[in-house]
């Protein structure tokens, strides 16, 4: 069996972090979210896997490489445009052969890996199997209608009146019968080739779909919040370790891990929290969920509940909490302009500022 990873994308509803980045490479827990698909691949025992790439290929492939420190063989395929889902499969062709293959969206993150699942099928003789989880707002998701007996009655993606609350997880397993699939439909009002038509297109000619309820956690991360709740829960599970230096003025308490080279003075951190390598935490406030990247600065600030990528700076704003911060961005007082807030943010970005 084969993975493809869908790594691609436009990544609209994680601007402007996306104008300049892959949104799979931003980073839960200080690692890109990718890494844990590709491990929750190798996992599942799978080995040789393609990672279709877009405008932002070059960026996944420094991040990525051949595969080798995951224990993979990976194979970039380039797509010309986010032409959908099942474009992909469509490109994949050659890649895919005559095996069956699991299909990962490379902003997809399952706590319990896929191991499991990818067993099931295995183990099956089903065309592709999907699978589902209750969710809030499944407008923004492929929405799935099923019967009485739980059979799939209809599939939809990102649906303005969706039929149901059970949303299809980003990781799908298919037989090589969904090839004639893409092959067959025909691009939707948004110009895309939906993988809900190709699955679709298989229930309509006879071939077996299964579904299945994810017990485990799952999270699109495609979104602010989803990405802040995905870092919340791995932080959740890690373990303290100091690889860097702690002042005798500061105070640590809960489950923290602070990188090799980072410096904490005057601090007070609250876990669960993670210090990238050689940041530096000055006077600062670290509160619990928070992902402080390598090189980053604090001085006289206070984060929490937030992601903050490498090489930015917080000095003497506080707090700071639901924020995703970029690479090498400064967040800092408007010195000598009191009462005021002075900004340069990129365009499609969201500030907000106590009222
Ligand atoms: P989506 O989140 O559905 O699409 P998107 O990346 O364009 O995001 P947004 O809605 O924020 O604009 O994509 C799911 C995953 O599949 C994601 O990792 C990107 C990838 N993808 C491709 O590789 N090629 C494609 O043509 C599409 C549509 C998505």
């Amino acid at each position: 069996m084969k993975a493809l990873v869908l790594a691609g994308g436009r990544g609209t509803r994680l601007r402007p972090l996306t104008h300049t980045s892959a949104k799979q490479l931003v980073p839960v827990a200080n690692k890109p979210v990718l890494h844990y698909g590709l491990e929750a691949i190798r996992d599942a025992g799978i080995t040789v896997v393609g990672i279709v790439v877009g405008e932002t290929g070059a960026e996944v492939r420094a991040a990525v490489g051949d595969g080798s420190a995951f224990g993979l063989e990976v194979t970039y395929i380039q797509q010309e445009a986010p032409l959908g889902l099942a474009h992909c499969v469509l490109i994949a062709r050659d890649f895919l052969g005559d095996e069956p293959f699991v299909m990962y969206l490379g902003d997809n993150f399952l706590l319990d890996g896929i191991a499991g699942l990818v067993d099931a099928f295995r183990a099956s003789d089903h065309d592709a199997q999907i699978l589902l989880t209750k969710v809030t707002e499944p407008q923004f998701y492929g929405v799935a209608e099923l019967g009485p007996d739980g059979e799939i009655v209809a599939l939809q993606e990102k649906p303005e009146n969706p039929r149901s609350d059970l949303a299809i997880v980003g990781v799908y397993t298919f037989s090589p019968a969904i090839h004639e699939a893409v092959r067959a439909i025909v691009p939707s009002a948004r110009d895309e080739l939906e993988i809900t038509d190709a699955i679709t297109w298989l229930i309509d000619n006879g071939r077996r779909v299964h579904s299945h309820f994810v017990t485990g956690y799952w999270r699109d991360t495609g979104r602010l919040q989803d990405m802040l709740e995905c870092n919340r829960m791995v932080l959740e599970a890690i373990e303290t370790t100091v690889r860097g230096t702690v002042d005798a003025a500061s105070e640590i308490t809960g489950r923290v891990d602070i990188g090799p080279g980072a410096t904490v003075r005057g601090s007070v951190i609250r876990g669960p929290a993670v210090i990238g390598a050689n940041a530096r935490i000055d006077g600062s406030y670290v509160g619990p969920y928070t992902s402080i990247g390598e090189g980053c600065v604090l001085e006289e600030a206070g984060v929490e509940y937030s992601i903050i990528l490498a090489d930015s700076v917080v000095r003497g704003v506080s707090p700071l909490t639901r924020s995703l911060i970029g690479r090498n961005v400064e967040v800092t007082r408007a010195v000598g302009l009191p009462d005021t807030h002075q900004l340069m943010v990129g365009d499609h970005s969201r500030v907000q500022l106590r009222a």
